[in-house]
Parts: C-alpha cells; structure tokens; sequence
C-alpha cells in the first residue's frame, strides 16, 4: 500500500484511510489496532515549519562520537563543568541576556516573566544564601514547593553552588518526606508556609537537617529563615563553582520493587547530553515557546523543564497548579507554544474531553509534541494530528536513572504509531534475555542499554549494592521489556519488575504497602498496578484485617485517606480489596505477580516457591 499525501505535512502511510473524521485529514487512520502496527506518520520536509535540529539521524547513528556533544556546551578552564552555568550564566553573559526565560503562569491569571538576566541574578543571591548558611560543596539541598519562581531559582541556585540540589513532589506526606530527607542527610530544605507543617510531623526525626528556608513567610517564627529578607539582603553577584564533571548536580529518589526509594544521583557531566536530547528530540529552536507539564519534582520536570529547555537558551512556560484541560488549552493558546512536552495520561484526558474543546482555543501556535512516562496510545498520536492540525505525538522513553531520553521518535523520523522509536546516537539498546544473550529481532525480553552514556546516573545515594543491580552481563538493566521490529523501533511491553506507573508517576508497591500496614485496621497488605483505561495503571491493594474489624466502605475510605496523608496524595490505593490471606512465598514474602494474576485472570505460572 502506497502513501497518500495531504496538505497537512503528514501522511499516514500503509494504513487502511478510512478517516478518522471528515474534512481534516483525508488520510486519517481507523483505530484498528491489528493495522497499526504496519502504519506509518510519515513528514514532508518541505511542510514542517522549521527544519528539524537534526538531520540524517540514521547516518549520525553510526558516526556519533560523545566528544561531539562536548562542545555544544560551555566549559571552564581546566575540564570543569557546571550545570547551572550552560542553563543560565552564559545566557545571561551573552546575546540572551534580555530574552525572556521563563514565562511563570500561576494558573489563575497571573504572569510573571523573567530573563536570563533576572533569573542569573536571583540563583545567584541563592547561592550567596546558601554560603551566608555555612553549606558545603555537594550538601544536599530539598526544594519541596509548588511550580513557582522559587522553585527554579532554588534548584538552579542550588547547583551553581556545588551543592546537591533535590526537588520533592509537592503531593508527598510526612513519611515520603522523611525517608528522603533522612537516606539522604539533607542539610536545608526550601519550602513553603503550608508544605512546612508535613515536614514538622516528622522534623524530630531528621537530625541533619539544619536550614528550613520558607519563601512565603515574612516574619518567621523562630529557627526558620525568611526566603525574602535572605535574598532582598544577598548580592546578586556570585562566581558559579566550576565542578569536576563527575560531581554530582541533583539526586532524586524514585521507587522500585522492593525497599523504600531510593536516590539516583546525577552528575554535572549529564547536562551534555540533557542539553543535546532537548536540541535533537524536542528540537527547540531560538524562536520556539516550550512548555514542559511535569512538575519539578520528577525527572521530566528537572531534566527538560529546566536544566535541557534553558541550557539551549529556550522561552519556556511554567504552569502551576493542578491538571486541567481548558486551562491547558488556554495555556498553549496565551503563550503561543510551539513544543510542549506532556504525558499519556494527560493526553488520554484530552482525548476524552472531546474534540470541541480544543476548537474553542487557538492552538495554531504548536509545531511540535512529545510524550512520556507511560505508553502512549497508538490513538493518542493520530488523535493528536486531527485535533493539533496534523501534529503527531513523538513518544520518548527514558528514565529517572538514565537522566535523558535514550529512546525516542525524532522529529525528522516517520512515526509508528504506539512504538517509543529508536535509540538516540550515541546509544546502544538490545533486547537481552536474563543471560545477557542477546535476542533477535521480534523477540520480547528485557530493554537493556550499554553502559558509559554522559546523562547516565552515578550513584543510589549511599546504596552501592542497588546500584550494582542495574548492571549484568555488560548491560544496563533498565526494569522494561520491550521489543525490536525489522525496521529498527522499540515497543515497549511492559515491567520486568513490581513497579506501578500511575499516571505516568512512578510508585514503588513497598512504599504503598509500608503505609497501609500502620493504619490500625491492616495486618498484612500487597500492592499491585491494575491496568486503567485513562490512568495507565490504578494502585490496587488487597489487605487482611487485624482480627476485630470488619469490612466496610467507610473503613476502606479511611485506609485511603490514611495513606494519602501519610505518603502521598496522589500514591493511595484506588481500590482496595479485603481478603483473608495473601499468597506468599515459604520466605514470607508477598507474590505481588500472584495477586496480580488473580487480579487480570492470567496464568499463575510457577507456584512451587509458594507458602501453601
Ligand atoms: C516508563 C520517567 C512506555 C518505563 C522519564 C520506565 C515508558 C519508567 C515510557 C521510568 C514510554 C517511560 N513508553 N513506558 N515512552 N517512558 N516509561 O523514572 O516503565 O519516572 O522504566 O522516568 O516509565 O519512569 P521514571
């Protein structure tokens, strides 16, 4: 079956063009999915808007050399690196310095905007902050606020300084609070009036943490310290430290199967790649308004909402607030953007608004969409160039440990709808079995990459045993099983391990179950993702009572409410089922793949480690 064009600049090619819709796009797909797989969005380079960054990307797969990327960013004498320094100082000492940066919308009607310049000076008076405070070189520093100017000034701030910056999801309770701020002896947490009290209930707990700095307080009560007279009193001129490149930019704690979560640790090296992944994938250019929808405290949010976007000296939106979708339209529509860069959950969202809600706005704006986090729909990419004027999604794939997309559809690159495209040059992916053999093309089995890329974590924080899992036979473990098809794309399947994607937000069973134990009514509980139309995955539990409570819907909503309040509001379990025991091994250790078996009607597979 040959290509059918249109005026759009895409066409879908090798599919039945049945039109998804009249009128639009006359080679609109059905959504059969048995076709998809053989379907392609294929661009005409002669109809997109701006020639893409990257060019001959099949070609640069074979000559790329790291060192090439090297000099995309800017060093000091020596081989020293900072961050901080390629995302904002040398902006702002050069032709940038009054273009605008960041375009702060609080989500009710205020905007502020800020330049290169201001936001050089304001990280700036952080970092004379931070030294005023007595703290060290590689010190970790918590921003636990909402999206907000703060936000990124204490972060950027933060590794300016050669200390360890880490933002927390402002969803997080107490005891997500606590184990990060404890695992990682954080000295100075930078936070707000209302996210203080959760860190108050467990401060007692947190011996190493010295400096509370709260941005909304005027007049703070005693041993906490005023954002605003630190900085109004600080000088707006600092020296960023110039860092060994391995030394270590920003840490976040992100879930796995088993323990509580644990601290992947990223070094200033990594902005070489983070920089060279936003230039060739979310292809910004000097005119462009980006917009990233992760919040700072995930690794989208930190990697290609701040550090990727800023180092290429980029205009970007920074929305607060919770997701909603006529705000976002109208967000795309006030600002004008051009790349956005957002996730599947929110995407299945709009989907499921409709079609008339975006005509409301003016979204001529947008060039370019890309997705993360969860698999993104087949659907979503073709629904995406009916209602975005013929703007396909580009599914990436990466991870918190990674620190850059490693596998991704590039804007020049025909997409297969459903399917993460192909690694980045520079890097090698394969399907390995759990020998490390390598498995032909079609084969499903675990997503591995070879070790050594620039973005690639250095550390779990304190934890060398974890880290030295991720390696085996050569390879970086990556947790995913996916497959090659013949013409070189990724599919992702799914997690060769318990971790639950909610949302596009990772979560970690463990920390679930650990939070539901200590309600009063729970003895035991397991934690599973369930399979959700719009969320990906919901967190379900399945809990045995303590002898002398009884099931009931109020009890469950008080679990529930226990757990958002004690972990994470967005980390409960949406459904909860009671039962009278939980399948184990002879070990004592919950089956999670039992109960998830039981849970979606699979094959329960081997058995013979189970207790009884
Ligand atoms: C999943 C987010 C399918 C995957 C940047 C991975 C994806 C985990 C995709 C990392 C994708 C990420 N298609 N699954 N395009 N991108 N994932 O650490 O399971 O929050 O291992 O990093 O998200 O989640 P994390």
């Amino acid at each position: 079956m040959g290509a059918r064009g249109c005026q759009c600049g895409f066409m879908i090619h090798g599919l039945a063009a049945t039109g998804r819709k009249a009128g639009k796009c006359d080679t609109m797909a059905d959504k059969s999915t048995e076709l998809m797989h053989e379907g392609l969005v294929i661009k005409d380079p002669t109809k997109l808007r701006l020639k893409p960054n990257l060019q001959n990307f099949e070609q640069l797969r074979q000559s790329f050399e790291w060192s090439d990327a090297d000099k995309d960013v800017e060093w000091f004498p020596g081989g020293k690196i900072n961050a901080a320094h390629n995302a904002i100082d040398r902006h702002a000492k050069g032709a940038r310095k009054d273009k605008v940066a960041l375009v702060y919308d609080d989500g009710e009607g205020r905007v502020q905007k800020f330049t290169f310049q201001q936001l050089y000076e304001e990280t700036n008076r952080f970092a004379n902050v931070l030294k005023k405070l007595g703290i060290m070189r590689q010190d970790r520093v918590f921003v636990f606020l909402q999206r907000s100017p703060e936000a990124y000034v204490a972060f950027l701030g933060t590794i300016k300084y050669g200390a360890i910056a880490s933002p927390m999801f402002p969803a997080f309770g107490p005891d997500a609070i606590r184990d990060r701020l404890g695992d990682s002896e954080a000295v100075a947490l930078v936070t707000d009036k209302e996210l203080k009290k959760r860190f108050y209930e467990v401060k007692s707990q947190l011996p190493a943490l010295k400096h509370l700095i709260v941005v909304d307080e005027e007049d703070p009560p005693a041993g906490e310290i005023s954002w605003k007279k630190e900085m109004a009193e600080a000088s707006a001129s600092f020296e960023t430290v110039p860092m060994d490149p391995e030394e270590f930019q920003f840490m976040l704690y992100t879930s796995g199967t088993t323990g509580k979560p644990k601290g992947v640790v990223h070094a200033h090296k990594g902005i070489v790649q983070q920089h060279l992944t936003t230039k060739w994938v979310l292809d910004v250019h000097e005119e462009d308004v980006y917009w990233c929808t992760a919040d700072l405290g995930w690794v989208t949010g930190v990697v290609y909402g701040v550090l990727g976007p800023w180092s290429n000296g980029a205009t970007q939106v920074g929305l607060s607030g919770r997701f909603d979708p006529e705000r976002w339209y109208r967000t795309v529509q006030n600002h004008k953007v051009s790349v956005w860069y957002t996730a599947p959950t929110a995407v299945r969202t709009l989907m499921a608004k409709g079609d008339d809600m975006p005509k409301k706005y003016d979204l001529s704006s947008l060039r370019a969409l890309y997705s993360v986090g969860e698999p993104l729909n087949p659907e979503g990419v073709k629904w995406a160039l009916d209602v975005f004027d013929s703007k396909p999604f580009h599914d990436t794939w990466w991870q918190t440990e990674t620190g850059s997309i490693l596998i991704t559809n590039f804007p020049e690159m025909p997409i297969k709808p459903g399917s993460m495209g192909k690694p980045m040059p520079g890097i090698e992916a394969v399907i390995v079995d759990e020998t490390g053999k390598v498995l032909p093309q079609g084969e499903e089995g675990n997503l591995a990459i070879r070790p050594g890329w620039p973005s690639m974590m250095r550390q779990i924080w304190k934890n060398p045993a974890k880290y030295n899992e991720y390696f085996r036979h050569g390879w970086y473990y990556t947790g995913d099983t996916a497959q090659i098809d013949k013409d070189g794309y990724f599919w992702y399947v799914g997690r060769a391990d318990d971790v639950i994607k909610t949302a596009g937000e990772r979560v970690g069973p463990f920390e679930v179950e650990s939070a539901l134990i200590e309600h009063p009514a729970v003895a035991e509980a397991g934690v599973i993702g369930k399979p959700d139309e719009l969320r990906g995955n919901i967190i379900k539990a399945f809990i045995v009572l303590t002898p002398g409570y009884t099931e009931s819907d109020q009890l469950k909503t008080d679990i529930q409410k226990f757990v958002k309040s004690k972990l994470a509001g967005h980390a409960y379990p949406r459904e909860i089922d009671v039962v009278k025991t939980l399948p184990k091994t002879r070990s004592g250790k919950i089956m999670r793949r039992l109960l998830r078996a039981r849970e979606l009607g699979l094959p329960i597979g081997d058995t013979s480690t189970l207790e009884d």
